[in-house]
């Protein structure tokens, strides 16, 4: 079963980004853990970044069209890309938004989700680990 991972803007640069909020896994680490996990609970996990919407945008019409599950960290798209939530409500299969921070927790313009009211539910604010939950989560629900 194929799942799609999609991360937005400057999460490429994980490990070297601000890494007292983000942490110290590279990118590179984060693709390698999400791909083993999935492919423990039977995902063949394609990881991909962008810092373009049109781009991400073009991701979910490819989701949409295919019925493939994703995992989304929309990073600062999140709180402003209308596009990209218009995009995400094409979805027809579980869709999850993750965030490694807890934006709640930030400053009050990342307390608005565009995304949320569209996904599936949300993880947020457990590091890499909200990756691993919501694959996990993606796990529980197309069984
Ligand atoms: C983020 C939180 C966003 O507010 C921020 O713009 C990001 C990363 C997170 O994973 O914690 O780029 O989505």
């Amino acid at each position: 079963r194929p799942v799609l991972v999609l991360n937005g803007p400057n999460l490429g640069r994980l490990g070297s980004r601000e890494p007292d909020v983000y942490g110290s896994t590279s990118y590179a680490g984060l693709v390698r853990e999400c791909t083993r996990l999935g492919a423990e609970l039977g995902f063949a996990v394609e990881v991909r970044e962008t810092n373009d919407e049109g781009e991400m945008v073009r991701w979910l019409h490819e989701a949409a069209d295919g019925a493939i599950p994703v995992v989304i960290n929309p990073a600062a798209f999140t709180h402003y890309s209308y596009a990209m939530r218009d995009a995400a409500a094409q979805r027809t299969a579980p869709l999850i938004e993750v965030h490694i921070s807890n934006p709640h927790a930030r400053e009050d313009f990342r307390h608005t989700s565009v995304i949320a009211a569209v996904a599936s539910g949300t993880v947020a604010g457990f590091g890499i680990g909200s990756y691993r939950l919501a694959l996990r989560a993606l796990a529980d629900q197309t069984d």
